[in-house]
């Protein structure tokens, strides 16, 4: 059942080429350079119109709602809100006419999500969905959504249904934002190719899953690490911390690299760990700058960098070689080592990965 994998988590996080595959198959058409999602293709006149979309979500369907607003953005040029579901249930939230709601779960049974559903829709919104589970309670109760085709995810840990989300996510923004005229053919064409074909990126970096694990060695007996990413790799950092605190039970933080001096930045000893998403994009002269800053203060930085990045090989301690892709679409590649790195130390602390303590996959209580 676990396909010669030792745990759930790792055949999942290694299923990522295909789910993701699945979630944009009869969706996204490479020969006619079109998107098309059936579940909300009535939705599509009030998406065109929308004022804002909020999105709500817990853990890290709330994270994968993070990078939606990035992309919803900057592609599609919707104003976009996050909320945890929990806060926006118990607050009076303003929803105005023409405010779409998104609730992402994989579950779809989350019992603040599937609250703040209920609330949305009393107050006469438009509730969209994207849920993993066919016929759950969020899928039933939203006015339409469009399902992650990840298959089912056994482990506690959501690895390849944050991916899915965000690639439906990613779908979304574009399809939006063409429509509009946001995005030129040209443009369009050029991320579906690259959307497309992001899968086969996902397999290069699991091929080097043995060079990931060598460097957790000197990694597992850390008490703290820190998470730093810009833009669209902010919520990555989140991601990639929440993974390490779930599973092996080590305290982690996920920040905006810019907001380390604010803080965090008193943290910074030789003991302390610091990932930082540093691919080439528009922030890179500035996550360059966060990554002196550590260094500077003699923490240890595991970058994540495109290929022939001699500049921050040369800072950094460790680095992790991604592929490149553009800008929008990187989060899909960035999260995949961070969820190998929590898994190996999770492992070499003989930590119970598929069924962490006190985690249950589905949190029916509120
Ligand atoms: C983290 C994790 C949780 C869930 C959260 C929401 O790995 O699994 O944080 O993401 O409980 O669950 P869903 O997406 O089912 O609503």
């Amino acid at each position: 059942e676990k396909g010669g994998f030792p745990h759930f988590m790792l055949k999942e996080i290694f299923e990522q080429v295909y789910s993701i595959r699945d979630t944009i198959r009869g969706r996204v058409n490479l020969e006619a350079s079109e998107i098309f999602l059936g579940g909300i293709s009535e939705m599509l006149p009030k998406l065109l119109q929308a004022d804002r979309i909020i999105i709500v979500g817990c853990g890290t369907s709330w994270h994968a709602g993070l990078v939606g607003e990035y992309l919803l953005e900057e592609l599609a040029g919707i104003p976009v809100e996050v909320e945890y579901a929990s806060e926006f249930r118990y607050r009076n939230p303003i929803i105005r006419e023409k405010d779409i709601v998104l609730a992402i779960s994989q579950s779809g049974e989350t019992a603040d999500t599937l609250a703040a559903v209920r609330l949305a829709k009393e107050k006469g919104a438009t509730v969209l969905g994207i849920c993993n589970v066919v016929g759950s309670g969020i899928a039933r109760e939203t006015d339409a959504g469009v399902y992650t085709h990840a298959g089912p995810e056994i482990g506690v840990a959501s690895t390849k249904a944050f991916t899915a989300q965000i690639a439906v996510l990613t779908m979304l923004a574009l399809s939006i934002g063409h429509k509009k005229g946001l995005l030129s053919d040209e443009k369009y064409r050029n991320y579906i190719q690259e959307l497309y074909h992001l899968p086969n990126k996902i397999n290069e970096i699991l091929k080097k899953d043995e060079e990931i694990q060598q460097l957790t060695l000197l990694l597992k007996d850390c008490p703290n690490a820190i998470y730093l990413g810009r833009g669209c790799q902010y919520p990555v950092a989140l991601e990639g911390a929440l993974k390490l605190k779930e599973i092996s039970y080590i305290h982690a933080e996920g920040y905006p690299a810019a907001e380390m001096k604010h803080g965090p930045i008193a943290l910074i000893d030789e003991k302390m760990p610091v990932f930082v998403i540093a691919t080439r994009d528009t922030y890179y002269e500035k996550i360059v700058s966060n990554i002196k800053e550590v260094e500077s203060r003699k923490g240890n930085v595991i970058a994540l960098i495109n290929p022939g990045d001699e500049i921050v090989k040369d800072i950094a301690q460790q680095t992790i070689e991604i592929p490149d892709t553009l800008e929008s679409l990187s989060p899909l590649l960035t999260v995949i080592p961070l969820q190998l790195i929590s898994y190996h130390i999770a492992v070499l602390r003989g930590c119970n990965v598929d069924m962490p303590r006190n985690l249950a996959k589905s949190v029916t209580v509120e």
